[in-house]
């Protein structure tokens, strides 16, 4: 058997699989380059694009020896965050959102001498962040945690307020995370309603079952209309207190997305692309959301930035949705979230009863300004990158300077 014969062999075996992670070596099954040879008791890997190769005793191949990564995650705008990280002249960076390593992974490659902090709450990502840790000796360290627990894991590894030169975070799912039907993401793959990205970390945590049998009617439809911006959400909210007092729990997300269906047929959007997209997609976003207290944490991770950063420090955010990017809008340009929108500061301070003596704090709101936009637009990602990697789609980069 060839070279492409042993690694489609190997594919097969690996059901499903897109891409395996050996000590130096990524494999992808699409990849033209990448092949496998075999000899009496080795497996030999290499990839002549990059350039890299492995070899493996294959009678005590392990399946530790393998990081299966089921679809590789594909960073996005991965070279505009580059631009971003590189114009600070700085080398300690916090990936907040590590996922499978792309864009930390692109750091490493082309800033010289930089550290990555690598942060994900989801245990399959830190393994990955911990492999490549030892991959790359003194230059990654991994933690595992949300962004809120961000204070306690920094001062554990003695970075304190003001120490980075960059954050970023690419708020979301992983690939991994949505690809893998166990973990319930996605609602083409059948799977339990589980949705919580931090695993069994937190025994207390709600899973997507959990919201979905035990909350009652307003609850459900507020959460639709909240963090699904759902515009059906009291018609489908009640849909799924009937359906689950009629058959019981509702505990898989076919099951989920089938009761859905049944109560508006053939109500398929459009997506960005002109794809149809199932009508229970925004209901998913918005357990997804509420599980993970996905803006509330967002709301904390840009605090912390702000904490974290060096004056002149750039944080870095991509978001996929306008709920996450409203909120990122807002604290870039230092409208607090308790704040009507879009007022200026010479507005803000109009509106200031003259009258009244206010504490340092809300005279803080007023008056200072903590951010500098480095484009005065979002970035988007080109067509190009839409075509390749249909996911980064919807993606809105903002990355802003912390003032002094
Ligand atoms: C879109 S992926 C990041 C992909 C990554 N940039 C890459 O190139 O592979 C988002 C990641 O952020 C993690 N995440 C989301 N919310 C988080 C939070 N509050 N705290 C820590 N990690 C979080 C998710 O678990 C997921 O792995």
């Amino acid at each position: 058997m060839g070279c492409h014969g042993n690694k489609a062999l190997l594919f097969k075996l690996l059901k499903g699989v897109q891409s395996v992670k050996f000590k130096n070596l990524q494999m992808t099954k699409s990849c033209k380059y990448c092949y496998c040879s075999h000899t009496k008791n080795a497996l030999r890997f290499y990839c002549s694009s990059q350039k890299k190769s492995e070899t493996i005793n294959s009678t005590k191949l392990e399946a530790k020896d393998l990081v299966v990564t089921n679809k590789l995650h594909i960073p996005v705008l991965k070279n505009e965050v580059l631009d971003c990280f590189t114009s600070t002249n700085g080398k300690t960076f916090l990936d907040m959102t590590f996922g499978a390593g792309g864009h930390t992974t692109s750091l490493l490659e082309n800033i010289t001498d930089s550290h990555i902090y690598a942060l994900d709450r989801d245990p399959t990502a830190h393994q990955i962040a911990v492999d490549l840790a030892k991959q790359r000796p003194n230059r990654i360290t991994p933690l595992l945690g949300r962004f809120s627990e961000l204070p306690k894991l920094l001062e554990i590894n003695n970075v304190k307020p003001g120490d980075l030169d960059g954050i970023l975070m690419d708020l979301g799912t992983s690939s991994m995370q949505f690809d893998e039907s166990p973990r319930g993401f996605s609602l083409s793959k059948d799977g339990p309603l589980d949705m919580r990205m931090d695993t069994d970390r937190f025994p207390d945590q709600p899973t997507a079952a959990d919201v979905v049998n035990n909350l009652d009617e307003a609850d459900l439809a507020l959460i639709f209309k909240k963090y699904g911006e759902e515009k059906r959400h009291k018609k489908l909210a009640c849909s799924i207190v009937e359906a689950r007092s009629a058959f019981g729990k509702i505990l898989t997300t076919k099951e989920l997305a089938g009761i859905i269906e049944s109560v508006c047929p053939g109500a398929y959007g459009l997506d960005s692309l002109g794809r149809y997209s199932h009508p229970a997609t925004k209901i998913f976003q918005a357990i997804r959301i509420f599980v993970n207290n996905e803006l509330n944490e967002l709301n904390s991770a840009l605090e912390i930035a702000y904490q974290y950063l060096k004056p002149g420090g750039i944080c870095v955010a991509i978001s996929f949705h306008s709920l996450e990017d409203r909120i990122v809008k807002r604290h870039f340009h230092s409208i607090f979230m308790d704040e009507k929108p879009n007022l200026s500061f010479i507005q803000k301070q109009r509106l200031m009863d003259k009258s009244r003596v206010y504490s340092t704090e809300e005279i803080d709101k007023a008056v200072i300004r903590r951010w500098e936009k480095m484009y005065k637009n979002v970035i988007v990602p080109t067509q190009e990158e839409i075509h390749m990697n249909t996911r980064s789609r919807s993606a809105k980069l903002r990355a802003a300077r912390r003032l002094p």
